[in-house]
């Protein structure tokens, strides 16, 4: 374990019967550290935070929470805490009955509880609401509410399994906020389950994209974005385009290439190596395109293209099209800065320049 990991997943696979629901995933997690389990549907995110809150056992493997291993230790006396999808708060208690719930068996004088749930009202911002009955509050303040009654047990860990999925895109991005402000508030450590790739981006510290049952990248938002290390990741966060190519020249990770569409690409495949003849994959982003009229990067022929500009959408700040290279080649997605006031009919059928730096290029192998 690392010295300063504070959960530690180490090679942990969980079988159902014969079904491999995790396989050989291995997590270390910082003290304080807002971390997501990021992947779709069915691929293990709310099974591994089971297993952290001890509601199931790794088939193989041990999991480490502030140096102890936890196989023996029952869900009740882990240092976490967890939150659920359907947050299961009691309707008919009042907020601050809701809140202080957990509390319960805790030997603590009434003013205690009292001033303890008041501390918790101020800090999800419904001061006043404790008299409040739960069936009348909106989604959003019952989230609230769910978040204060795990959190006034003051865990160590809270885990979250899709807490903000029932909320509408509103609500749900201004939780969002104020799940961030509050956990740097309370500095606990949190474990946030999600399939929704813009939220796990906004909100993380780090976070590991998982498919059947394995964990694809663990890095942060920006390394996730800017170096996805596989196709798949690079697909899954956010839009990217991919071309199939053939190295022309290799020094190390420094690469030139031959890309279907796009001609010749300079590009940096930072830890992986490849050689020259070799089939891969480039990858660039929308916004990463410079667009012009005259032929960019003073003449130089390479990380540019011609072509011809269709299906623009003008959507405020930023348009969103394709361009057609010549010589055909799929479409390529392109998303500019709006300079000025230019409606979209007078950018359909514009030639122009596509070019792009070294450094925005993804070179991946060949799935
Ligand atoms: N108790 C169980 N018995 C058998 N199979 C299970 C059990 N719990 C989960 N699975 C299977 O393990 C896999 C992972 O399930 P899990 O609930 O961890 O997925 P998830 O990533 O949380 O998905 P979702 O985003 O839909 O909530 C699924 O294929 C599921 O059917
Ligand atoms: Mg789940």
């Amino acid at each position: 374990m690392s010295e300063q990991a504070f959960i530690s997943i180490q090679n942990v696979d969980k079988y159902f019967g014969k079904f491999q629901a995790i396989d050989d995933v291995s997590i270390d997690i910082g003290h304080g550290e807002f971390f997501s389990l990021l992947g779709s549907s069915g691929c293990g995110k709310t099974t591994l935070l089971r297993m952290l809150a001890g509601f199931e056992n790794p088939t193989n493997g041990e999991i480490y929470i502030d140096g102890q291993p936890m196989s023996s230790v029952p869900p009740h006396r882990r240092p976490v805490n967890m939150v659920f999808q359907s947050y299961a708060i009691f309707p008919h208690l009042n907020v601050r009955d809701n809140i202080a719930y957990g509390l319960r068996k805790q030997k603590l004088s009434k003013a205690k509880r009292y001033e303890m749930v008041d501390e918790m009202l101020n800090l999800i911002a419904l001061p006043e609401y404790g008299d409040r009955k739960a069936n009348e509050l909106s989604g959003g303040q019952r989230q609230r509410i769910a978040l204060a009654r795990a959190l006034i047990l003051k865990p160590k860990v809270l885990l979250l399994d899709e807490p903000l999925g029932a909320l509408d895109k509103q609500l749900r991005e201004q939780m969002q906020l104020e799940l961030r402000a509050l956990q740097r508030q309370v500095g606990i450590t949190f474990v946030f389950v999600t399939h929704d790739q813009e939220e796990a981006l906004t909100l993380s510290d780090r976070i590991a994209v998982m498919s059947e049952g394995r964990v694809l990248q663990l890095d942060t938002p920006s390394g996730l974005y800017e170096r996805p290390r596989s196709r798949e990741v690079a697909s899954f966060i956010g839009t990217m385009n991919f071309f199939e190519a053939k190295v022309r020249e290799a020094k190390g990770p420094d690469l030139v290439v031959e890309a279907e569409g796009l001609g010749t690409v300079r590009g940096n495949s930072g830890e992986r190596h490849f050689a020259e003849g070799d089939t891969v994959q480039v990858a660039i982003r929308p916004e990463k395109f410079q667009l012009s009229e005259a032929k960019p990067n003073g003449g130089d022929p390479a990380n540019a293209v011609q072509g011809r500009v269709g299906n623009a959408a003008y959507l405020g700040e930023r348009s969103h099209f394709f361009v057609e290279v010549a010589g055909g080649g799929k479409p390529i997605a392109v998303s500019a800065q709006n300079k000025g006031v230019k409606s979209s009919s007078d950018d359909t059928a514009e030639d122009v320049w596509l070019s792009w730096t070294d450094d925005s290029v993804v070179v991946l192998a060949t799935d």
